[in-house]
């Protein structure tokens, strides 16, 4: 069985570092090879400030019905996001508010980074709450980098091994609750898993 688990990139700084680690994860779910993945960069959708969410919105902005069809389809989801000031990037929630139903019940695992110590807890703790907001099921592991300009090459290599266990760590856990709600989802309706 093959899931599909994309990956938001939550980041659209000038110079910004998280897309560093988002090719990392990508690269890394990629080869273990239980989910088809892709990057959903919120630089390139450039969404506009969100004036209605779209299940109410007759006329929605480019590529917005792209990025819900990608979310309704997806059996997981991991978001990547900076810390900015103890929070996630506007840009970030600007684009989870436009959707809700296409998250429901889904397993969503976190990525975050910062340029100190802490690697972004701040944030982890509010995204997960928003995750609750939007009936997603955020997972207890997470992946907080530190120091992210110095934790990756520019291609996503990790400069520090260590990465490679948390990443295999990090996505086991992934694939076992996307198994078990897949599973869960097909005994329900009756869809083959
Ligand atoms: C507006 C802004 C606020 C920031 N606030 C924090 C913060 O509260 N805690 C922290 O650890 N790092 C903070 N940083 C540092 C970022 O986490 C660091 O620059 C990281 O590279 C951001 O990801 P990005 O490069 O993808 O934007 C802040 C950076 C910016 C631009």
């Amino acid at each position: 069985m093959s899931f599909y688990i994309p990956i938001i990139l939550g980041s659209v700084r000038k110079g910004r570092q998280s897309p560093k680690a988002a090719k990392f994860l990508f690269k890394r779910l990629q080869k273990n090879g239980k989910a088809e993945t892709e990057i959903l960069d919120l630089l390139e959708y450039n969404f506009p400030i969100m004036e209605e969410r779209l299940r109410f919105s007759d006329n929605s902005p480019p590529r917005l019905r792209e990025f819900a069809d990608k979310i309704a389809r997806s059996d997981a989801l991991v978001v990547v996001s900076p810390e900015y000031n103890f929070g996630y990037p506007g840009v970030l929630k600007n684009a989870l508010d436009y959707l809700l139903p296409e998250y429901q019940r889904k397993p969503i695992a976190f990525v975050t980074v910062s340029a100190g110590s802490f690697g972004g807890l701040n944030c982890l703790v509010q995204l997960r709450q928003v995750a609750f907001g939007v009936g997603a099921l955020p997972i207890p592991v997470s992946m907080p980098v530190p120091r992210v300009q110095d934790a990756f090459d520019d291609d996503g290599n990790p400069r520090d091994s260590a990465y490679e266990k948390r990443a295999q760590d990090f996505i086991n856990e992934l694939l076992w609750y996307t198994e078990a709600i897949t599973a869960q989802r097909a005994k329900v309706t009756g869809a083959a898993s």
